[in-house]
């Protein structure tokens, strides 16, 4: 495949606006296009077969939990809303939003009292089809962040949508039967952890836990199997260095293949938030063959890095933002160092970021 010239970068976040940004590899440049109002959109995505279709979840505090379908007009990097459909609670967040069934449908995570909410999509995948089935969690943790029950990301696995849920220490195992999604396993972690977001592969869970600062391995049997899924392995995201844990809370888990080829291990990539660190907070890569070992800790410059996202179609980039500060930045995908600094930008304009989504750009 011929190398896209540039990248059109979205960027969400506790801001009042979607920031629009070109990535231009082979300047090394992240110049700003435009930015779209839309409070509070949290974190971005889009459909599986046509990128002009972005889907943003809303968290808007006092306001109900929402997704929003938009259309991007690629040349601007302008979007336009096409609809609104509350996830299912009066007053909370909603923090996650995927496409699932090949993009027929939307699944999503809303944070308190802790609802996922499934949702077809109109054929034109920008309308939706009937107002969808909300599932209300009920549980809690012994930490103040776990007063209820918490869903923080959904991810559809063979015929399950899994759902971690960061105040129960659970990742919910949901199946379909009919047109009715329910509970039908979990797996739990013990109390205090907070799961918030997951990667499956290969038939193992890896589950990053905000309140611990960790990656956790799970086997992953099959449901009908009546097994329960067992601990493999726990690794800190915290860099040696740092000096005080107590503000931190890990965010964010890619999976990729690794760029060096060969049979060399797969990656995961985590976000650290809150590292004391002059350096800023540091993003943590595992190997996980033959082990889950963290083998390097790439210091940002930026503060309270939350979402990270993958840029490219073989996932070449992983571009991130400091919440609190220090811009947007795009790395590379490195064999040697893992990540390589490739461009940033600092503006004034393009604050509290949180989520990313990318597009080819013309
Ligand atoms: C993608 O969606 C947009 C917005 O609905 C539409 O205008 C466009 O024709 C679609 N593209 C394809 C290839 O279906
Ligand atoms: C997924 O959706 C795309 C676009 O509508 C379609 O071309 C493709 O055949 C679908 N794949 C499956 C497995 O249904
Ligand atoms: C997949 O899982 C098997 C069995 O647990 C393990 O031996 C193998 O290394 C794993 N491969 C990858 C690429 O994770
Ligand atoms: C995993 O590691 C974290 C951080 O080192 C620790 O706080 C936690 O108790 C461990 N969890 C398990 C299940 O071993």
């Amino acid at each position: 495949m011929a190398a896209a010239a540039a990248f059109l970068i979205l960027v969400g976040g506790y801001s009042n606006y979607i920031s629009s940004l070109r990535f231009t590899p082979s300047t090394s440049t992240l110049t700003y296009l435009t930015q779209t109002a839309s409070p509070s959109a949290t974190w971005l995505t889009q459909h599986p077969s046509n990128s002009s279709i972005i889907y943003a979840a809303k968290e808007v505090w006092n306001q109900p939990g929402a997704i929003t379908t938009m259309v991007l007009n690629p040349s601007t990097g302008s979007l336009k809303t096409v609809a609104t459909i509350n996830t299912g609670t009066a007053n909370g967040g909603t923090v996650y939003v995927e496409p699932i069934n090949n993009g027929t449908a939307l699944a999503a995570a809303d944070f308190t009292p802790g609802t996922a909410m499934i949702v077809p999509l109109g054929n034109d995948r920008t309308s939706f089809s009937g107002t969808g089935q909300v599932l209300k969690f009920v549980g809690s943790g012994p930490l103040p962040n776990q007063a209820s029950a918490h869903a923080h990301q959904t991810l559809q696995y063979n015929d399950e949508i899994l759902v971690a849920d960061l105040g129960s220490d659970l990742v919910r195992r949901l199946t379909k039967s009919g047109n009715s999604w329910s509970q039908a396993a979990s797996i739990s972690f013990p109390p205090g952890h907070g799961p918030r977001h997951m990667v499956v592969t290969n038939n193992t869970l890896y589950t990053i836990h905000q309140n611990y600062n960790s990656v956790t391995q799970n086997t992953l049997p099959a449901i009908s199997s009546g097994q329960a899924s067992q601990l493999v392995a726990n690794v800190t995201t915290v860099p040696p260095g740092t000096t005080s844990t107590s503000n931190m809370q890990a965010a964010e888990l890619l999976y990729a293949e690794s760029p060096c080829g060969g049979s060399a291990s797969p990656l995961l990539y985590a976000s650290n938030r809150g590292d004391p660190s002059s350096q800023g907070d540091a993003i943590t890569v595992f190997e996980i063959t033959p082990q889950l070992k963290a083998v390097a800790h790439i210091r940002t410059g930026m503060q309270q890095v939350r979402g990270m996202s993958f840029v490219g179609p073989t996932k070449q980039y992983i571009v991130a933002g400091g919440t609190n500060g220090g811009g947007v930045k795009v790395y590379e995908r490195t064999c040697q160092g893992y990540l390589t600094q490739k461009a940033a930008l600092n503006s004034g304009q393009i604050t509290q970021t949180t989520g990313f989504t990318w597009v080819p750009s013309s």
